[in-house]
């Protein structure tokens, strides 16, 4: 992997009063713990580092609502996120919390360093209070027009619209996010991280660290340079955090930001006295940090030069591995709508860590966001790992119990073996090379290729046949296969760790075999006894998965009340297949729209200012199908168009790909058969979030494709 030997690895620490679903898990902590196991296994001495992200204003507003104080608050989610990884058989060497001790010393360590080199300064800030909540609103609470791309509802630290920083005072008509009244702006004093100060040293250390890192993490954080490097306001009014040990800040803590990352230390250093052999050694240890996207910033700029300026030899980021999101049968995951799986629901759905474990690593969503699928999940878990591995593994054991006495005949790898068979050696050298790139997706996949390779080898061979005709060859044949199958378990070890650890119990190996370094070294096989085998995986069940689906669908199809609202339309594919202007009005336009099954529509539209005729005719259109016809100006309309919008005004028509005919609807929904007024049209928020047609945060979707946009990002429909 490289020169450096030891490995330290982290996950992005959670935010700990947010219990984490499969998208987090997959995100951060799972893939890291893969790649952690790996390392462990391949002999290199590992250092695996996590735990929860405690401070800051979400924890305090938690801690009201629930009638305790933040350390409590803290105490209780720490413990349940504890559980949950515990569960997933996610191993880490060190799993701490950000509001211990060390991370007090080690944070005010670091700020006088970088005070004491001048990389800070004192500014006079005004900030949004509000007068009603009696309260400076922390950057996130406030919301406001984006001054860049004029999204409405750009929070105070970062538009989701286009995704540039801000800072509270640069909003547009801003107001407060609990209670929706306007703040004032009062002066108050802040400490400011110069990293306009910090540009040289840190473009030289991204330029020159930059190519281990994901694509995408290399263009967020060329974003960031070309937006160029500001002063970075690093403490809050709060007094839940790192305490700022300067005059005259007594009742200011650290922005969360600014002390999270340092956790990472700090969690090394309460579990081990010789932690700066793992973060003070930026010559012999590699850095690797496993993150959700929209954390990338913070590792790539704004952890790193905060490192830098102290001047001090900080071990710093490597290679980052981020991932995209995962989503949740078409819909987002959302605790407060009850919708997807969350940690503490897979410990209690009857399916094993395992199964979860290594479905979430095969749908990694490394380059696209992917989808958890109940279906899929049963099919992949069913059809791959039970079928191709679980199903080698029973089938070698089985006859080696049967037909050698339960001991395992010697394994020889020459001509003829499973080993020529497959190509193995030259596989194996893919697979090691997949881990040691962090191609955590790929490397699984190619390890269940070499096994299906077994399986081919298994079946061609005959064994039931060769035992009679040709003991000989069959214990070759089988002894191979028992080699082959023990060097995938190994391979197979960081993805599901529960069933090869009871695989090497029944073939009566300790785990200190499990080395990958064993790998093609079969000394100690020949002559084991086998053990009669534990059942490796339970199947999912059809039944089983069914339930669990509806279980957690979420509230959107349990409860009418919400979903009543987009069951009011009927909203239909059709084709604009004539176009004229209206005789009477200048914005409109008269069109005639094939339906589907011969019907035709005429329908007026006043989407004259937007759109030339050209660019219509022949255009699908998605068409409000239920509306009472109306006269528009003295022209008939059987329907309405429908657009999207944005804050910008830019203007894009609904135009999904596929037959007219088709309906539009959100998962289960059945077009409504009454007519409805276009007031009641308009009560149904239609929206667009990232390219995608929502409804409710749930996905549009038309001939069983969703419902895309192409220039509008975020906006309304209607
Ligand atoms: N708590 C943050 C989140 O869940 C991640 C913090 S990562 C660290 O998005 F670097 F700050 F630790
Ligand atoms: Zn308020």
């Amino acid at each position: 992997m490289s020169e450096k030997k030891k490995i330290l690895i982290t996950s992005a620490l959670p935010y700990v009063n947010n219990i984490p679903h499969l998208g987090n898990i997959i995100g951060s902590v799972l893939s890291a713990d893969v790649f952690a196991k790996y390392c462990r296994i391949a002999g290199y001495e590992t250092m695996f580092v996590c735990g929860t992200d405690e401070y800051g204003t979400t924890t305090v507003t938690k801690a009201k609502q629930e009638g305790l104080s933040p350390r409590e608050i803290c105490d209780k989610y720490h413990k349940i996120h504890k559980e949950i990884y515990d569960w997933f058989h996610i191993d880490f060497d060190s799993f701490g919390r950000t509001s211990d001790s060390e991370q007090t010393q080690i944070v005010q360590a670091i700020f006088r360093r970088l005070y004491e080199n001048g990389y800070i300064t004192e500014e006079l800030q005004t900030q949004p209070y509000c007068e009603k909540c009696q309260m400076f609103l922390p950057d996130r609470y406030i919301e406001g027009i984006c001054p860049h791309c004029g999204y409405e509802m750009a929070r105070g630290d970062q538009c989701e619209n286009c995704g540039k920083l801000l800072d509270p005072s640069d909003l547009k008509n801003p107001h407060c996010s609990t209670c929706g009244s306007t703040p004032v702006f009062k002066e108050t004093k802040h400490l400011f991280l110069d990293l306009e100060k910090l540009k040289p040293q840190l473009e030289n250390w991204i330029a020159k660290e930059s190519v281990n890192w994901s694509n995408n993490a290399v263009k967020v954080t060329q974003g960031w340079l070309e937006q160029g490097l500001k002063k970075r306001c690093i403490t809050r009014d709060l007094s839940w955090g790192v305490p700022v040990p300067l005059e005259g800040f007594e009742n200011k803590v650290f922005y969360v930001w600014f002390d999270a990352p340092i956790g990472y230390i700090s969690i090394t250093a309460h579990n081990c006295r010789e932690w700066e052999k793992w973060w003070k050694d930026s010559e012999n240890v590699k850095l690797y940090q496993f993150m959700g996207k929209d954390n990338i910033p913070f590792h790539t700029v704004l952890f790193p030069a905060s490192l830098l300026g102290t001047g001090e030899n900080w071990t710093k980021l490597s290679v980052l591995s981020s991932t995209e999101y995962l989503n949740y049968e078409d819909l987002k995951f959302s605790k407060s709508r009850g919708t997807g799986i969350f940690g503490d629901q897979a410990k209690d759905s009857g399916i094993e860590s395992d199964l979860y474990r290594y479905y979430l690593m095969r749908i990694r969503p490394e380059k696209n966001d992917t989808q958890f699928f109940w279906n899929d999940f049963m099919e992949k878990a069913n059809g791959e790992i039970i079928a191709n591995y679980g199903n080698l593994v029973n089938r070698v054991l089985q006859f080696i119990s049967k037909f050698f006495d339960a001991q395992v005949p010697d394994v020889k790898k020459g001509a003829g073996s499973v080993f020529e068979a497959t190509n193995f050696d030259e596989k194996i050298q893919i697979i090691l090379k997949d881990f040691e790139t962090v191609e955590l997706k790929k490397a699984l996949i190619d390890i269940l290729d070499l096994c299906s390779g077994g399986n081919k080898f298994f079946q061609d061979n005959e064994p039931w046949r060769l035992i009679k005709e040709n003991k000989e060859k069959c214990a070759a044949v089988i002894g191979g296969l028992f080699g082959f199958v023990r060097d995938i378990s190994i391979l197979l070890y960081p993805y599901i760790p529960a069933a090869v650890e009871k695989y090497f119990k029944s073939i009566n190996l300790t785990l200190d075999e499990l080395k990958i370094q064993n790998i093609g070294n079969y000394e100690k096989c020949g002559g084991l006894r086998v053990n009669a085998l534990e059942v490796l995986f339970k199947k999912l069940e059809k039944e089983q998965v069914e339930e669990l689906r509806v279980r957690f669908s979420g509230k959107q199809e349990k409860d009418e009340n919400n979903a009543a609202g987009f069951d009011k339309l009927a909203l239909k594919v059709g084709k604009i297949i004539e176009i004229e202007r209206h005789p009477k009005a200048d914005k409109l336009y008269v069109e005639k729209v094939d339906m589907g099954n011969g019907e035709i529509r005429q329908i007026v539209s006043g989407l004259v200012p937007y759109f030339s005729e050209d660019e219509l005719r022949g255009k699908n259109v998605v068409v409000a199908y239920n509306l009472k016809a109306a006269k528009l100006r003295g022209v008939m309309s059987e329907g309405m168009i429908l657009a999207a919008e944005n804050n910008a005004g830019t203007v894009e028509i609904v135009s999904p790909d596929c037959q007219p005919g088709e309906w539009v609807v959100t998962e289960g929904a059945v077009p409504n058969k009454e007519e409805i007024t276009v007031d009641d049209f308009f009560s149904v928020p239609l929206e667009v979030k990232s390219f995608q047609a929502e409804y409710d945060g749930k996905v549009l979707i038309a001939g069983g494709k969703t419902v895309k946009l192409k220039k509008v990002a975020d906006g309304k429909i209607c």
